[in-house]
C-alpha cells in the first residue's frame, strides 16, 4: 500500500492504475479507522480493481463548538488497518493539499431543500455544505469509478447521491451497512469520548430505534407517538436526544402505506454527539 500526502504524488499514483485501465474505488474518511470503515474497504474491494482510502479531518463540516480540534488523528494506526485490509493506496493530505488557494474556500457546493434543512442538517447549520465540498474535491482529485459510503450516516448519503445525481458526476456511489458492537451500539470514532458508564448506557440508542422498528412492523403508524414514547425512555436513560423520527428511507414524509422506512435520531451523552439509524421494510399495508 503505498501513502500519499501531496495532490501530485496522488496523480503519479492513479496514472499507473489508469495506464492499466483499472477501475479505482474511493473509500473517503476522517481516519481514527474502525471496524465500520474496513468493512467498507472490504465492499470497495468488490467493487474496484484499486482501492483508495482518503483520510482527511476537513474543517469545513464542523461548527465552531465542534470536536475538530480534539477530533482523534491516528494516521500510523489507520495505515497499519489499511495495509491489512487490503487497500492499495492512502491519500492523507493537509488543509492546504485540499483547499489550495486557500482556507476557507470560496466555492462550496450546497445540496438545497429539505434534505439538508431537517435532522443532522438542522442541528449542524453549515454541515452538509461542508461534506458535499470535499466529498466533490475529492472525487476531483482522484476520479474514482465507484465510491463507498456507510449507511451509518443516512443522510450523508443521501447527500452525496443528490449531489452526483445533481451535478451528473460520472460515478457510482455505494451504500454500505451499518457496522456494529455486539450489545449493538454503531461504530463510530466518537464512541472512545464516552466514559465507561456512558458506554454502557450507550446501545440504549439502538435500542430505541429497535423498539419503533418493532411499532412499525406490528401495524403502529403513529409515528410521533412512537417516536414521543421512545423520547421519553432515551430521556430516562439519561441521553439528551435532538432528534428521532421516523420518516421515508429518501427522509421525505413517511406515508402509512409504505414498504419501507428510516427511523433516525441524533442524541448527546455526556459531551459526546451520537447518531444512528435503522432501516426497515415491512410487509406492507397494516
Ligand atoms: P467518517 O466519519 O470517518 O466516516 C467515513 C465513512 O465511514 C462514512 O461513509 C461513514 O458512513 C462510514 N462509517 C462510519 N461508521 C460506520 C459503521 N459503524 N458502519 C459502516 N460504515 C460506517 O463520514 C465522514 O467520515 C465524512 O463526513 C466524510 C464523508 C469522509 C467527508 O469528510
Amino acid at each position: 500500500m503505498r501513502i500519499v500526502h501531496k495532490v501530485s504524488e496522488l496523480h503519479t499514483e492513479l496514472a499507473e492504475w489508469r495506464s492499466r485501465r483499472e477501475t479505482v474505488a474511493l473509500v473517503p474518511t476522517m481516519g481514527n479507522l474502525h471496524g465500520g470503515h474496513l468493512s467498507l474497504v472490504e465492499r470497495a474491494r468488490q467493487l474496484g480493481e484499486c482501492v483508495a482510502v482518503s483520510v482527511f479531518v476537513n474543517p469545513l463540516q464542523f461548527g465552531p463548538n465542534e470536536d475538530f480540534q480534539r477530533y482523534p488523528r491516528t494516521l500510523e494506526a489507520d495505515a497499519k488497518l489499511l495495509r491489512e485490509a487490503g487497500a492499495d493506496l492512502l491519500f492523507a493530505p493537509a488543509v492546504s493539499d485540499v483547499y489550495p488557494a486557500g482556507y476557507p474556500p470560496a466555492t462550496t457546493v450546497r445540496v438545497g431543500g429539505a434534505l439538508t434543512e431537517i435532522l443532522d442538517g438542522h442541528f449542524r447549520p453549515g454541515h452538509f455544505e461542508g461534506v458535499a465540498t470535499v466529498v466533490n474535491i475529492l472525487f476531483n482529485l482522484v476520479r474514482p469509478d465507484v465510491a463507498v459510503f456507510g449507511e451509518k450516516d443516512w443522510q450523508q448519503l443521501q447527500v452525496v447521491r443528490r449531489m452526483v445525481a445533481d451535478l451528473g458526476m460520472p460515478l457510482r456511489i455505494a451504500g454500505a451497512q451499518t457496522l456494529r458492537d455486539a450489545d449493538g451500539l454503531a461504530l463510530s470514532s466518537r464512541n472512545q469520548y464516552l466514559n465507561p458508564r456512558e458506554r454502557a448506557l450507550a446501545p440504549r440508542l439502538y435500542a430505541a430505534l429497535a423498539a419503533i422498528g418493532e411499532g412499525l412492523r406490528a401495524g403502529r403508524r403513529d409515528f410521533e407517538a412512537l417516536c414521543a414514547e421512545q423520547w421519553a425512555a432515551l430521556e430516562s436513560a439519561g441521553f439528551r436526544p435532538q432528534y428521532l423520527e421516523v420518516r421515508a428511507p429518501d427522509l421525505g414524509v413517511p406515508q402509512a402505506d409504505a414498504a419501507a422506512f428510516a427511523i433516525l435520531a441524533a442524541a448527546h451523552l455526556g459531551t459526546t454527539r451520537l447518531i444512528d439509524n435503522l432501516q426497515i421494510r415491512v410487509d406492507g399495508p397494516a
